[in-house]
């Protein structure tokens, strides 16, 4: 559906009616948090889902508020919607939100690749809010984590070249996938027998599956394709060369990476940690676990050292793929966009 998306959009009023598309699954749930930790001024909720959970009560702010059916005639009035749903719907509807003049945050994959749509990490080229685009697209949970450590590292001494190897938690599959894994560990510790769930097309539980999302023609997940695409377009460099392994592993919640690189110029781990720990949003410690960052807004960085035989730059890297892989950065950016005010 053709919309103009980099039209000039309206300037958020100081208390904007916030939409949440997908309220009741995993990433909009942590939004509703993440909004309310944060204290984002909302002037009026709007939460949708699907049919079945229409009327649903949600908390949010002292008071409930009922889950609608998600069509176009409920961005009416709307000033900024949060997608949060499938890729479909953002495909469908996030147009017709842009008509009635909200500005639209999307967390799905539908956008993040048009050329003409900002795709933000706020720390990293949040800049690009300020042309006033009226769509504005979320990368995905994998991608964010590791250009949060890779920028800080770009801007001391260039990339030349990444390797990377993820341990994606069964939640980055949404709320299927974070049913999926507790259910079989229920299976697992009860001696019953475990059943691959259609999510995972294996069983997660006690395993480690080499393959997040689908697998292409060439070889290349689906995962690891928007990885490598989405970090080119986010540090803006079009030819890095980029090599990815994405795999699933029975961690609830956070994300974590095994990262090798080559800079542009000499770096020393000390120097990369310094870089690191002084960037916002990235914390170094010594040898963080997915355990240690879920439920914080933080990358955490840590066993940064170099490459055994003396070549490149090796490190580990975790971050909560709910809230700065999903919500927290969505947050982020409509804390910006509000900032722009009218
Ligand atoms: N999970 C992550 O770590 C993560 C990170 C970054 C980005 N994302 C992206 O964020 C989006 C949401 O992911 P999630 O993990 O929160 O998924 P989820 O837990 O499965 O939640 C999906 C949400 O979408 C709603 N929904 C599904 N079909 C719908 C329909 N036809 N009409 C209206 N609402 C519908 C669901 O409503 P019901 O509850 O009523 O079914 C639910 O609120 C996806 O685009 C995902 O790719 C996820």
């Amino acid at each position: 559906m053709e919309f103009d998306r980099t039209q000039d959009a309206r300037a958020l009023p100081d208390r904007p009616v916030v939409a949440v598309v997908g309220a009741t699954g995993l990433v909009g749930e942590t939004l509703l948090t993440v909004l309310a930790e944060r204290e984002f001024p909302v002037g009026a909720l709007v939460l949708l889902a699907s049919e079945g959970s229409i009327g649903r009560r949600i908390a949010f702010g002292g008071t409930e508020v009922a889950v609608r059916r998600t069509e176009p005639a409920a961005f009416d009035g709307v000033d900024l919607v949060f997608f949060a749903a499938t890729g479909a719907l953002s495909r469908t509807l996030a147009p017709e939100a842009v008509r009635r003049g909200a500005r639209v945050i999307d967390k799905s994959a539908s956008w993040r690749l048009a050329p003409d749509v900002p795709l933000v990490v706020p720390e990293i080229n949040g800049a690009l809010l300020d042309a006033g685009a009226a769509l504005v697209a979320c990368p995905n949970c994998t991608t964010i984590g590791l250009v949060m450590a890779l920028e800080p590292i770009r801007r001391a001494a260039g990339l030349r070249r990444v390797v990377v190897t993820t341990m994606q938690a069964a939640s980055g599959a949404g709320s299927a996938g974070s049913d999926a894994l507790a259910r079989e560990e229920r299976a697992v510790f009860a001696g019953a027998e475990c059943v691959a769930s259609d999510t995972f097309g294996a069983v997660l539980a006690r395993n480690v599956i080499p393959v997040c999302d689908r697998l292409e023609a060439d070889g290349a997940s689906t995962e690891e394709r928007k990885l490598v695409l989405e970090t080119r377009k986010i540090l803006g460099l079009a030819d890095l060369e980029l090599a990815a392994t994405c795999a699933r592993v029975p961690v609830p919640i956070g994300h974590s990476a095994s990262v090798w690189l080559e800079t542009e110029t000499p770096l020393s781990p000390a120097a990369a940690e310094a870089a690191l720990d002084a960037f916002p949003g990235v914390r170094v410690a010594p040898a963080p676990t997915a355990a240690d960052v879920a439920g914080s807004d933080d990358v955490l960085v840590g066993r940064v050292r170099r490459g055994l035989d003396g070549v490149g730059l090796q490190f580990w890297q975790v971050a909560d793929n709910l809230r700065k892989g999903a919500a927290t950065n969505a947050v982020q950016i409509a804390a910006r966009l509000l900032a722009q005010g009218g």
